[in-house]
């Protein structure tokens, strides 16, 4: 039997999307994967038809890759089975829309909308058109996170009762323009959606997740604001009922105040810590892209192990990473980033006719929007309304 391929249509080519974009292109058999194969066959710039070919040619696509000057060209594109979106998250809802109106299946970066309504109503759309719809959670896809899930629902670390993930990175708002993504609110901007979500991430994979009939926690929380209103640091509790076990804690922070990692060098110890009865799980920093895991037992046995990301190797010349203005950073020589990982899921679910992820369910998605809704009421943060509406179309 031949390889499944699946045909990418990028929307947008910013940071991410390079990223992204890059990584997917790698060799699937890199990381062991024999049976798929991920094309990209066109990207749609909204600036202008040249930049979506300036961003095909840098990363690699193929020459029969289209280029697009508009999304809906791209929606419309015969050609094209999957679409990611990489739009800030404010424009998530819209750019879906336009997706799945148009019969698409569609991969959204986080945040996966501005509010949980909006969400609702892609999830009812997808139904509809009978389409696959899925959160670029990326980190859940890394086989460093599927060992853990597995850690915890095997019951390694006996009963969980806490869970504790940060995700805070130096980045003074002062430092950034009033139009930035991090601090803007007509972006959706603020830690709580941007990084915020990493920590919420670890926290439901580890106490939601693993659960056999999750419930939806109660929330508390406080936050720090910037002189533009949007939050630059967010602390939230989170009680996890649970059946059998009683209630898990958990607690999920993130800061451009503070750093997770102040040396950048790991001394500060791990970025996400799981306790349960017999030891603790601790994944290294940073919350989005770990490479080390530990479990400490509580009789003094330790279990370390690596992560490595991979990629086409040292001596390869091939480079990927961050590279934006909020301190990116590349990646080694030949190392991938590790955002093939939830690609290959999109494959396998289109391969075998799933409309949504295996690892994270569209039900997941929307109690963490419901949850990040929670703590923006708490704290009074509301954006403009034309981003928070459920209206479509609605130019932004
Ligand atoms: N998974 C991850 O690790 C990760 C990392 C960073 C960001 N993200 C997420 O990915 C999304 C994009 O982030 P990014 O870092 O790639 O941002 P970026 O570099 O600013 O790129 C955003 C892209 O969206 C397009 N766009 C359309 N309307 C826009 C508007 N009104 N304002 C700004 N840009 C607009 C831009 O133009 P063109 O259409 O012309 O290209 C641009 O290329 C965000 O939701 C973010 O949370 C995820």
């Amino acid at each position: 039997m031949g390889k499944f391929q699946l045909k990418w249509g990028m929307l947008a080519t910013g940071g991410i999307a390079e990223t992204f974009g890059r990584d997917i292109l790698l060799n699937p058999e890199t990381r062991g994967i024999q049976d798929i194969e991920h094309v990209i066959v066109a990207a749609a710039a909204s600036s202008s038809q040249s930049r979506a070919r300036a961003f095909l040619d840098k990363i690699g696509a193929p020459e029969s890759a289209v280029a697009y000057g508009t999304y809906k060209e791209l929606a419309q594109d015969p050609n094209v089975d999957i679409i990611y979106i990489s739009t800030p998250h404010s424009h998530h809802y819209q750019h879906c829309m336009l997706c799945l109106e148009a019969g698409k299946n569609v991969l959204c970066e986080k945040a996966f909308t501005t509010n949980a309504e909006q969400l609702k109503v892609l999830i009812q759309k997808a139904k509809e058109k009978n389409v696959f719809l899925m959160e670029a959670a990326w980190t859940r896809y890394f086989p460093l996170s599927l060992y853990v899930r597995r850690q915890i629902e095997s019951g390694v670390i006996g009963t969980v009762y806490r869970t504790f993930a940060d995700l805070s990175m130096l980045s003074p708002p002062e430092s950034l323009p009033d139009s930035h993504r991090l601090v803007s609110p007509n972006l959706a901007g603020g830690v709580l959606l941007d990084t915020g979500i990493y920590a919420l991430t670890w926290v439901f994979q580890t106490l939601f997740t693993t659960q056999p009939n999750p419930v939806a926690p109660a929330v508390l929380s406080t936050l720090r604001k910037n002189r533009l209103g949007t939050d630059e640091q967010v602390s939230i509790l989170l009680t996890f009922p649970r059946e059998k076990d009683g209630d898990a804690h958990g607690i999920a922070t993130a800061s451009v105040r503070t750093s997770t990692d102040p040396d950048e060098r790991g001394t500060a110890g791990p970025a996400v810590r799981i306790q349960g009865s017999k030891g603790e799980i601790q994944v290294s920093r940073p919350a989005f892209r770990p490479t080390k895991t530990r479990i400490i037992f509580t009789d003094g046995k330790v279990e370390e192990k690596d992560w490595p990301q991979p990629g086409p190797g040292l001596g390869s010349g091939w480079y990927n990473g961050f590279r934006n203005e909020v301190g990116g950073v590349m990646d080694q020589e030949g190392e991938g980033h590790g955002m093939f990982w939830e690609a290959d899921e999109c494959a396998f679910a289109l391969r075998d006719g799933r409309k949504q992820s295996q690892h994270h369910t569209l039900a997941e998605s929307l109690v963490v929007m419901q949850v990040m809704d929670l703590v923006r009421a708490q704290n009074s943060i509301r954006f403009p309304e034309e981003i928070e509406t459920t209206d479509y179309p609605v130019a932004i």
